[in-house]
């Protein structure tokens, strides 16, 4: 574990060499993260509202990796759930608690394991488990699954990496961590998670290139992994 921050304020948060290099770079970027993705998030708003149908009012939905609190966590707190958002990014939280001041939030890192929020109706991940090599991906998705009452739904969505080629985000450049439709599925399910839909949703990068955004639909459903033989397990669709 990294080091312990005591900021002052009511959140007192441990984070790890990844969070609080995350931390750092969208403190960096500041609105001008929110700016750059306006009007760009029509797969996210929608999977976010199709999630809103299938909950009763006042759910009690987190949000992980919640940035500036929007779209997300402001469409689902205008939707009448109970909205917590977590994030390791003081900055950005700073804009979500003005932005959305209807939801909670908290800063935390997801890996922390003294992290003692929940459990709730639903988990959401937009865009939070980026560059996750294939053990710290099984691992996030084993915390969020902690985090979800059983029965409960995860909604998952990350950028399909086929390669390790460069890739741009925001005036930086980097290798990503491969992430593949054909290993979500099985990633899922070895962090004890029923899937119930794999979609794969076109979307544009920070600077409007095509990317491919990987919306993985899963639920707790119970403490042990389900077989793989088992039906209802990962179905594929392009949206
Ligand atoms: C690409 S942004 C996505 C923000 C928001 N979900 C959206 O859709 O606009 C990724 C966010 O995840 C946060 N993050 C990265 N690692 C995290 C971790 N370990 N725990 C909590 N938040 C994390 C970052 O600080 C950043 O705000």
């Amino acid at each position: 574990m990294g080091q312990t921050q005591d900021r002052g304020s009511e959140d007192i948060v441990v984070l790890a060499p990844q969070a609080a290099e995350a931390a750092a770079f969208f403190d960096s970027l500041g609105l001008g993260y929110q700016h750059a993705f306006e009007g760009r998030k029509t797969s996210q708003i929608q999977a976010a509202e199709r999630l809103m149908s299938r909950l009763d009012p006042g759910a009690r939905v987190l949000d992980v990796g919640c940035g500036t609190g929007l779209p997300t966590a402001g469409q689902l707190s205008e939707g009448g759930m109970d909205v917590t958002g977590i994030d390791v990014s003081e900055g950005l939280l700073a804009h979500a608690r003005r932005q959305v001041p209807g939801a909670r939030f908290v800063r935390a890192d997801l890996f922390d394991q003294e992290l003692d929020i929940g459990p709730f109706d639903a988990v959401v991940s937009f865009y939070s488990l980026v560059d996750l090599t294939a053990d710290m991906f099984i691992a996030a998705l084993e915390r969020l699954r902690d985090l979800t009452v059983t029965g409960g739904t995860l909604l998952v969505a990350v950028s399909e990496r086929r390669t390790d080629d460069e890739v741009r985000f925001m005036d930086t450049s980097y290798r990503p961590a491969l992430c593949r439709r054909e290993d979500l599925g099985d990633w899922a399910r070895q962090a004890g998670l029923w899937v119930d839909e794999l979609n794969i949703c076109p979307e544009q990068g920070a600077e409007g290139q095509p990317e491919t955004g990987l919306y993985l639909w899963a639920r707790r459903f119970r403490d042990s992994p389900p077989s793989r033989s088992e039906p209802g397990q990962g179905a594929m669709a392009d949206r």
